[in-house]
């Protein structure tokens, strides 16, 4: 779910809701008329993406319709990550175009939403002059009264991070479907406290959403003609919702089938996975449904044990391998992918060489790969010296990008010849006469159209060739 990287960028393709740094396609599914625009731009993970959304809802209750014009926007947002340098600089230098919009329309609001305002509150409003809004992630709420403070001359902040909140009554404005897939949050905030992590800082304590509310959200969307729903959260397996009528608990497997049972054509995903709290339950709830996705997003990090236990990522590499194999021998045919941090505080070249080990012996489907980057505040940066020097953690970010292309390039390669399922998204970016869709197992396929079928529609397509993002194939007819 994540990229700020340039060197993944061949990657970025593989998934598409890795969508960092594109504008929405704003359109606004209502079509309403409304006399105020907004634009937003938003960087960062899938719950970025998800909580725009959200905002977009409250702020068309305002009376402001989503516009992808800057230019004519009466507020700019941009929705912000941390989790990288690279990921903050990227918003400097947006906020430099806004700067512009500005000079040009100085009736322009510009209000910064996200974790980088929450992770630098007040200082964000001293450093960056145009900025009029500072909005952490729990306060959008909060954003028509800020809003108004602004246009009686103020500036707006709210950063305050909640133990409670999880929008469960807001329906998100789909901004940036395809009408086909879309993400409902079910869970903020993260408790891990991994040492590299600025999450915690910047989304709070975790939290889970009211599983009846994430139910009518995709049943509102099964209804509308959506065919796939995916469940995000920092930590999707720790989600326990307390029914306070019942007194019982939701866990997250039994969200899972909940959600299954809506209609099998609705397919479930969902993102992401602590190798620490995927159980078994979870595993037999995909086993057990058809249409709950053959693929898990199980980041591992680093493949040497201490690392692993620098990071305070609570398991060692023997876990995670248990894990993993607890996964192949329920699920043969799952994909799993994973996260890696290449030159992390004091790892030597011995480690690396684990972590190489690692993703050969895991056999990813596809990883997000990036080097350590030292994020203020963490644990990490108070503890341990950031001493693996930058050459060093791009050399080995290389090394891990390449072993992994061909990891993928093997993965992919023994789809050929087998027939996937797959849901039409709708035209192949190189070719109107080509559809792109999934596998269950996440992956990217694109077969000739043909005319009968349409985006939204399940088709089976028997694979001819691959690299390592793609598979290639035809539709097989059960008319023909
Ligand atoms: N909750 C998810 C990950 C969220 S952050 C999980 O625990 O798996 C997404 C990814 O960004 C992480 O998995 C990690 O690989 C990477 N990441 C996080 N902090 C980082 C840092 N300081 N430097 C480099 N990569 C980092
Ligand atoms: Fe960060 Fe760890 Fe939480 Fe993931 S689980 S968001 S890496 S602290
Ligand atoms: Fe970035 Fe915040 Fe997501 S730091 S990765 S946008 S939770």
């Amino acid at each position: 779910m994540y990229n700020d990287n340039p060197t993944i960028d061949g990657l970025k393709k593989t998934i598409d809701t890795n969508r960092q740094g594109e504008v929405f396609e704003q359109l606004d599914p209502n079509k309403q008329k409304y006399s105020k625009h907004f634009y937003i731009e938003s960087y960062g993970c899938a719950m970025n993406f998800s909580d725009s959304e959200i905002v977009a809802s409250i702020l068309s209750k305002e009376g402001f319709g989503p516009t992808r014009d800057m230019e004519i926007a009466d507020l700019i947002l941009i929705n912000t990550c941390s989790i990288r340098e690279k990921a903050e600089d990227t918003v400097r230098k947006r906020l430099r175009i806004y700067d512009k919009v500005k000079k040009k329309r100085p009736s322009t609001m510009v209000g910064v939403l996200g974790c980088m305002a929450e992770r630098l509150k007040k200082k964000f409003l001293e450093e960056e002059k145009l900025v009029d809004m500072v909005v952490g992630p729990d306060a959008y709420r909060d954003l028509p009264k800020l809003i108004a403070d602004v246009e009686d001359g103020d500036k707006g902040i709210n950063v305050i991070l909640s133990r409670e909140e999880t929008y469960a009554d807001i329906t998100p404005m789909r901004l940036m479907s395809n009408g086909v897939s879309a993400f409902i949050s079910i869970m903020r905030g993260c408790d891990n406290m991994c040492s590299f992590c600025v999450v915690p800082f910047t989304r709070g304590r975790e939290r889970s959403r009211n599983a009846f509310t994430v139910i009518a959200e995709a049943q509102d969307l099964f209804d509308k003609g959506y065919r796939e729903v995916n469940l995000l959260g920092q930590n999707v397996d720790s989600y326990k919702w307390l029914n306070p009528e019942t007194e019982e608990t939701v866990s997250f497997a039994e969200l899972l089938i909940m959600v299954a049972k809506i209609d099998p054509r609705l397919r479930v995903r969902f993102s992401t996975s602590h190798p620490k709290d995927i159980n078994d339950d979870v595993i037999f709830a995909i086993r057990d449904h058809h249409n709950i996705c053959n693929y898990i997003h199980l980041p591992i990090q680093s493949g040497n044990s201490r690392i692993l236990k620098k990071m305070n990522r609570t398991y060692d590499r023997p876990w995670y391998e248990a894990k993993v194999k607890r996964i192949y021998e329920i699920l043969p045919d799952c994909a799993i992918s994973s996260d890696i941090i290449t030159g992390f505080c004091s790892e030597t070249e011995e480690d690396h060489q684990d972590t190489l080990s690692m993703i050969e012996w895991a056999k990813y489907s596809m990883c997000y790969m990036f080097f350590y980057s030292e994020r203020p505040g963490t644990l990490a940066a108070k503890k341990y010296e950031d001493d693996v020097d930058l050459k060093t953690k791009k050399r080995r970010l290389q090394e891990v990008i390449d072993l992994q292309r061909e990891v993928a390039i093997v993965h992919n390669a023994k789809d050929v010849g087998k027939t996937f399922e797959v849901l039409i998204e709708g035209d192949s970016k190189k070719s109107p006469d080509f559809f792109k869709g999934k596998n269950s197992q996440n992956k990217m396929v694109i077969f000739p159209k043909v005319e009968k079928y349409s985006k939204g529609d399940y088709v089976d397509v028997k694979i001819d060739r691959n690299n390592s993002a793609t598979l290639f194939g035809s539709i097989v007819d059960p008319d023909a």
